[in-house]
C-alpha cells in the first residue's frame, strides 16, 4: 500500500462525519451529527461520494449518506464535504451487506447506486449490487415507494439487473439503455462520478434503470 493511502486509511476513522460499522452502532452518532431532515438519500458504493456532494449542495434540507467499504475513497469524499462546508453529509465505511443492522431507524427515500462493480465472474453474481440479497436488504431499509438508481456502462450488469428485477417484483420507472441519447435529462441523472468520467473518456454508453421495490 502507498504512504499517501496510509495516511488516509489512519486518518479516515477519525473524521467528523465518517462513521466505521467496524466500531459498532453508528446509525445514532450520526443522526446527532446529521442536521434534523425528513428525507435521506443513501449513495451505494459511494467511492468518493461525488453523487451525496452533488444532491447535498442541491438539497440541504435532504440528509445524505455515502457509503462504501473503502476508507480510502470516503476519506476524499469526507475532505471534500468539508471544504465546500456541507453540514448535511455523512458517510459509511462499511459492506452492504450490513444496511438492515446499520439502518434501524432511517428509513431512506432515495437510493443511487452509480457504477457499482459488475462482478462478470458467475460466482460473484451476489456480489453484485442488485443481486436479490442486496434488494432484499434495502427492502428493509426505505420508505414506501422509494426510488432506486442504478448508473452503469456495463452491459452485462444492466441485462442482469433487468432479468433480476423483473423476477423480484421490482416496478421499472425508467429504463435508459442509452442515457445521453436524450438532450433533455434532470440534473440528477447527469451528475458525474470519477468512475463515470473514465467510462465517458473510454467512449462508454451510460445506461440508468429507476426502479420501486414492494
Ligand atoms: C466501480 S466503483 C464506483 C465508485 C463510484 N460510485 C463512482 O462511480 O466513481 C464501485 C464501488 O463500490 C464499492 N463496493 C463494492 N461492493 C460493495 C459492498 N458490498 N459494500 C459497499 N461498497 C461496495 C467499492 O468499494 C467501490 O468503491
Amino acid at each position: 500500500m502507498g504512504r499517501k493511502k496510509s495516511l488516509k486509511l489512519a486518518e479516515v476513522d477519525y473524521l467528523p462525519n465518517v462513521f466505521s460499522h467496524r466500531f459498532g452502532k453508528i446509525e445514532e452518532r450520526m443522526l446527532e451529527y446529521l442536521p434534523p431532515a425528513e428525507q435521506f438519500v443513501l449513495e451505494l458504493g459511494c467511492g468518493r461520494g461525488d453523487y451525496s456532494i452533488a444532491l447535498a449542495e442541491k438539497y440541504p434540507y435532504k440528509n445524505f449518506v455515502g457509503f462504501d467499504i473503502r476508507g480510502a475513497r470516503i476519506w476524499s469524499g469526507s475532505k471534500k464535504t468539508e471544504e465546500l462546508g456541507l453540514k448535511n453529509v455523512a458517510f459509511v465505511i462499511a459492506r452492504a451487506e450490513f444496511l438492515p443492522e446499520i439502518f434501524t431507524k432511517i428509513k431512506f427515500d432515495e437510493i443511487w447506486i452509480p457504477f457499482p462493480d459488475p462482478f462478470p465472474r458467475k460466482r460473484s453474481t451476489n456480489r453484485r449490487l442488485v443481486a436479490p440479497g442486496f434488494l432484499e436488504r434495502y427492502r428493509q431499509i426505505i420508505k414506501p415507494g422509494a426510488l432506486i438508481h442504478l448508473k452503469t456502462d456495463d452491459d452485462g450488469l444492466y441485462n442482469y439487473a433487468l432479468e433480476t428485477l423483473s423476477e423480484n417484483n421490482a416496478e421499472i420507472i425508467e429504463n435508459s439503455p442509452n442515457l445521453y441519447e436524450n438532450e433533455d435529462l434532470d440534473f440528477e441523472k447527469t451528475i458525474k462520478t470519477k468512475y463515470e468520467e473514465e467510462h465517458l473518456k473510454n467512449g462508454k454508453i451510460i445506461k440508468l434503470i429507476t426502479f420501486k421495490l414492494e
